[in-house]
């Protein structure tokens, strides 16, 4: 039987070998590198990460599975040979993220970091707070991720708009779409939520110009940045420069440019900047090892693989 190759670097490859054996025993299953074997085996890569150069050296390759929604980690090795790269898509994974964009929404929505601040001093003090039908909230990206978050942001009450690459209806959502739609979408926004893939025409877009364009005599009291798409659109030197300046009042920020967030980075001591460790939307095996062994199984019997990722657009 062709085999699985799981080529992971930077999260424990162990539970995802584990959940894989248990729901298919039948299948023979590889953990790069020590397990490799005959690289001719190989039909199959579940990759998070992978080292450069490897897919490229299996001959029987039949197609590379991204263990995220994300393929940009992928498409950074030059050499990747032309089979297809099929990403995560999953109710799991996509209600991680809509719990993750929500929470900090409503943060910054509702001051949180402030009341902490407010705790620790031991300060009772009340602040005038803002219904959230008087709040805009602008996502960035409308595909699985940004449109579950942004219909779940509705049915709280924001107004929201949406931004994509080609023009999307979406109940309750005021969408925008391509280059001529950008500034609209910014200067309506208060709190910018980013969902949009890492490709080389998203890449750095989060800069000081962008978010100088955002609305700052809202209702929000200012302008918010929450970044779960990934650390290569953003520059954090204007992230802080906005911070400094004011035309952002407060980021959270899931993903870096360099990850872990090197200890040097005055991020991380910002006191309105809020970082969490790249966990908005984890993949987890319990849930998504399921995900890409029915895929394999469809593609085996003859079905086409779902979720194929368009090289060209590259996500
Ligand atoms: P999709 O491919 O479903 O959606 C991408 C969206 O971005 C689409 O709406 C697309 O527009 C839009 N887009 C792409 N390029 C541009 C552009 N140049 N200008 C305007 N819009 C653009 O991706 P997902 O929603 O599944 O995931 C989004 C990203 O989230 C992933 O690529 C990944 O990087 C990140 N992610 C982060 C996680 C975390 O834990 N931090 C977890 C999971 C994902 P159109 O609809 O017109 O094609
Ligand atoms: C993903 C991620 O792309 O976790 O799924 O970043």
């Amino acid at each position: 039987m062709p085999a699985i190759l799981l080529a992971v670097t930077g999260l424990d490859p162990q539970p995802w070998e584990e959940r894989m054996r248990a729901l298919a025993p039948q299948r023979d299953i590889r953990l790069w590198p020590q397990g490799l074997g005959d690289p001719a085996d190989i039909a199959y890569a579940c990759a998070w990460h992978a080292p450069r150069g490897l897919f490229a050296r299996l001959p029987r390759l039949r197609a590379i599975f991204s263990l995220g929604a994300g393929v940009d980690h992928v498409f950074a090795d030059p050499d990747l040979p032309d089979v297809p790269v099929v990403r995560i898509v999953d109710a799991d994974l996509t209600m991680r993220m809509t719990e993750y964009v929500v929470l900090h929404v409503l943060m910054h929505h509702r001051r949180h970091r402030l009341y902490d601040t407010q705790q620790r001093g031991r300060v009772w003090h009340e602040h005038a707070q803002p219904p959230a039908s008087a709040v805009a909230v602008g996502v960035m990206g409308l595909g699985v991720l940004g449109c579950a978050a942004a219909l779940a942001l509705v049915r709280l009450g924001f107004r929201v708009a949406g931004w994509s690459r080609t023009p999307k209806t979406l109940p309750d959502v005021e969408t925008f779409h391509g280059d001529t739609g950008l500034n609209g979408f910014l200067r309506r926004t208060e709190i910018l939520v980013c969902l949009l893939p890492a490709t080389p025409a998203t890449q750095g877009m989060l800069e000081l110009e962008l978010i100088r364009k955002l609305k700052r005599d809202g209702a929000a009291g200012g302008a918010y940045l929450i970044n779960a798409a990934r650390g290569a659109l953003q520059v954090d030197a204007d992230i802080l420069a906005a911070l400094e300046e004011g035309s952002l009042a407060g980021a959270t920020l899931d993903v870096f440019a360099s990850e872990p967030l090197p200890p040097a980075s005055p991020l991380w001591r910002h006191p309105k900047v809020t970082i969490t460790p790249h966990n908005a939307a984890a993949s987890d095996p319990r849930a998504l090892a399921a995900n890409v062994l029915r895929q394999i199984e469809c593609f085996e019997a003859g079905l086409p693989l779902e979720h194929v990722v368009d090289r060209a657009r590259g996500y």
